[in-house]
């Protein structure tokens, strides 16, 4: 699956490059909020979140690097969300946050920050919907591709099959034609696509691309 991160695109154009996600093989829409704490960087916040999701045919993959980010789950439910990832660094008890975005009706994901390991999951692993392996540290687009993210991404799917768990494994960051191929070979559900689709002369074709990849 595609999910293209709004993150790349041109807010002037918000409309336009949302409109462009509609209409292409994408899958998801991945949209990063940034608190300034949890990431030395800030994105959007709520009120361009809602906009977005008026104008989003595609189900939203909320990806939060916020602290706290239990304090604002039913904010992202209130948006029509799909999936709803908090970091494992950001969360001090996963285990009570996870159980209440499943109370909220929305799938949950879990981020791994390049330096945390996946058996930090081990005891959690049935409760995640998904596992995001950040491949790039978190708070900007346009970043280079950590190699040793191929071995993390790994370790996640023998983590799921070892526990007949139906989770779904996610990358996020420095996604190219270059590194999908490998990424997808390493056991890669999802991928996340900033400056590769948004910068890309002609974006939907782009993502095609990659579908077909
Ligand atoms: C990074 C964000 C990503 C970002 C990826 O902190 O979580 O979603 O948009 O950008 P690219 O694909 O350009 O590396
Ligand atoms: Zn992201």
């Amino acid at each position: 699956m595609i999910a293209p991160s709004l993150l790349a695109a041109d807010f002037g154009y918000i409309a336009d490059e949302v409109a462009m996600v509609n209409g292409s093989e994408a899958d998801w829409l991945h949209l990063d909020v940034m608190d300034g704490v949890f990431v030395p960087n800030i994105s959007f916040g709520f009120p361009v979140l809602e906009a977005v999701a008026k104008l989003s045919s595609k189900p939203l993959d909320v990806h939060l690097m916020i602290v706290q980010p239990e304090r604002y789950i039913k904010q992202v439910k209130a948006l029509g969300t799909y999936m709803m990832t908090v970091h494992y660094e950001a969360c001090t008890h996963l285990h009570r946050t996870l159980f209440e975005i499943h109370e909220a009706g929305m799938k949950a994901g879990v981020a791994l920050n390049p330096s945390t390991p996946v058996s930090m999951l081990k005891d959690i692993i049935d409760d995640i919907d998904m596992v995001l392996v950040m491949t790039v540290n978190p708070g900007f687009g346009g970043q280079k591709f950590i190699e040793h993210s191929l071995d993390k991404v790994r370790e996640a799917r023998e983590l799921i099959v070892s526990r007949h768990s139906s989770a779904l494994v996610e990358v996020d960051g420095g996604v190219t034609l270059e590194t999908a191929p490998r990424l997808l070979k390493a056991g890669v559900d999802v991928l996340v696509t900033g400056s590769t689709v948004f910068h890309a002369a002609q974006p939907a074709e782009m993502i095609q691309r990659l579908k077909a990849l």
